[in-house]
């Protein structure tokens, strides 16, 4: 058999085996067999050296012609035998849609919401609308409207996440007071603002570095220190229930006078002390007061005539005396263990 045949008949049997393979673990065995370097057309060329210089160029060219057409054809070969493959896998690997499905778990409200719906509830029978503010506050807002300037000492009691040197993150809801109060001047107001602070402080089982506070605002006339009293005692009766102690304590805010600060019996320890109430037996839930002189002229109404109440309270504590939670950490720890129970 002469070069030529010989390589007619290795393109003949090598597209025969070609098309016989059918799993791509086979292609790389045929691939060898034939264009290997010591496959069947490296051993036909090699003949090629016998030939006369003028037999040499043709046979040259026919096994170049041979080499190509059965590279083209493992290529064509390679790529349906994958593609096949892929059908069948996908095909094999379908959904079976009459399945029943995994049972989708249902998420529920944090305890912080359903703790601010229902203290928005309770104000809501009261005749308090819901106004909203912003977590990221002018220090202007969050401080020198409410009569603290900035050399003020009292600022030490909120220490404060800047945003930049004129603009914080809110330390507490009272700021919303201020934009309130110019939005609705010259009418009275009864609101609740609830919303999320924020203050550079230590954490400890009773303070976290964010919480929810309910600012509370009402102005008009003759409003006075017991419209407040009663106020905070209808809430706490309907918030913890009858019989629940409330106390009421004098205390001090720049933007409010009288100030007074607003604790709760300890239900975690029945008055017995323990690490939340600081071994007192009370837990402060909100500080409050009457709406300073100041902060009336500052949101457009005139002291002389117009006075006011407002109060902030927490949203976390109410809610660990309400169900005997021991630690606020709990609340943003995200530990599910915890979150379902509520
Ligand atoms: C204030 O923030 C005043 N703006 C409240 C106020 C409003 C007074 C209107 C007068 C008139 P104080 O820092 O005490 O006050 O916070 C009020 C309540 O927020 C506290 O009683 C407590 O329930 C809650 N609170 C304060 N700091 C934290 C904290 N770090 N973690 C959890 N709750 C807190």
């Amino acid at each position: 058999m002469n070069i030529n045949e010989a390589l007619e008949a290795l393109e003949r049997e090598g597209m025969e085996a070609l098309d016989a393979l059918s799993r791509s673990e086979e292609l790389p065995v045929w691939y060898r067999a034939f264009l290997g370097r010591k496959g069947r057309l490296t051993d036909v060329l090699r003949a090629l050296g016998k030939l006369s210089t003028e037999e040499r160029p043709a046979a040259g060219k026919k096994g170049n012609e041979v080499k190509i057409a059965l590279e083209n054809a493992f290529n064509d070969r390679q790529e349906a035998i994958r593609e096949a493959e892929l059908q069948a896998a996908l095909s094999s690997d379908a959904v079976d849609v009459t399945l029943p499905g995994r049972p989708v778990k249902p998420g529920h409200l944090h305890l912080s919401t359903r703790t601010l719906r229902r203290v928005r509830e309770i104000f809501g029978e009261m005749g308090f609308q819901v106004y909203e503010a912003p977590e990221v506050e002018t220090d202007e807002n969050n401080f020198e409207l409410l009569n603290i300037p900035a050399y003020h000492p009292a600022r030490d009691m909120w220490d404060t996440f800047w945003v930049d040197d004129q603009v914080v993150l809110r330390t507490h809801t009272s700021p919303g007071q201020i934009r309130c109060m110019r939005e609705r001047h010259p009418e009275p107001i009864r609101v609740i603002l609830p919303g999320k602070c924020y203050r550079y402080e230590q954490i400890t089982p009773r303070s976290e570095h964010q919480f929810y506070q309910v600012e509370g605002l009402a102005v008009g006339h003759n409003i006075r220190l017991t419209d407040l009293i009663g106020t905070m005692q209808q809430f706490a009766e309907k918030m913890y229930g009858e019989g629940r102690q409330m106390r009421i304590r004098g205390s001090y805010f720049p933007f409010t006078e009288p100030s007074v600060e607003v604790d709760m019996d300890c239900m975690l320890c029945k008055g017995e002390g323990c690490r939340v109430c600081k071994h007192t037996g009370w837990l402060e839930v909100a500080g409050a007061g009457m709406v300073h002189p100041v902060v009336l002229r500052n949101g457009g109404y005139d002291p002389d005539e117009w006075s006011g109440f407002a109060f902030g309270m927490g949203v976390e504590r109410p809610a660990m005396l309400q169900h005997g939670i021991e630690d606020i950490r709990y609340f943003y720890g995200n530990d599910l263990r915890f979150l379902r129970q509520f």
